[in-house]
């Protein structure tokens, strides 16, 4: 069970269960591709973990922590511009999932855990549901996320305040 809820303690399990995926090159990439409203994909995903791991220590949730992490931190693991307006990226919503867990497969060791918290964490869009927990909590942080964010962007439009104070792991 974790119990530490400082900045400083969840970098410190960031990188001890996925330093290698936030510093290869395919996670760097995803700083390039905005999300939701003005935020990049790599902050998003970072927010999703974040939350994910907060969520699970704050509810006592007992987790494999390395397959959360790594699985919310790839969730979205495509890696391309879903705005471009390219065919091949129509029914990004339905599709972006089982895009992003090959490209995972490809690039990083995964339990069949954070597989399954890749895979299955546009549920219920994904008809399939989560098989674990873990992949359920991934699923409700993105979508807090997802509202979150889309929301400051919207606040920002109209207010100026910005819509993004950074993330840890950048
Ligand atoms: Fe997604
Ligand atoms: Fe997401």
């Amino acid at each position: 069970m974790y119990r530490k809820n400082s900045n400083s303690s969840l970098t410190d399990l960031l990188q001890k269960h996925a330093g290698d995926v936030l510093a290869s090159e395919g996670m760097q990439k995803e700083k390039d591709f905005s999300q939701h409203g003005f935020g990049s994909c790599y902050d998003h995903s970072i927010a999703v973990t974040l939350m994910s791991v907060r969520m699970a220590q704050r509810m006592r949730i007992r987790v494999d922590m390395e397959s959360l992490i790594r699985g919310a931190l790839l969730h979205d693991y495509f890696l391309y511009d879903w705005r471009d307006g390219k065919e091949e990226h129509n029914l990004h919503g339905f599709r972006h999932a089982k895009r992003a867990l090959q490209n995972a497969r490809r690039d990083f060791p995964l339990s069949p855990i954070a597989e399954d918290v890749i895979c299955r964490h546009m549920f219920p869009l994904n008809i399939h549901p989560p098989r674990y927990r873990e992949s359920y909590i991934v699923t409700v942080a993105d979508k807090v996320c997802a509202v979150q964010e889309f929301s400051r962007s919207v606040l920002h439009r109209w207010t100026g305040r910005p819509a993004f104070a950074g993330n840890i792991g950048d």
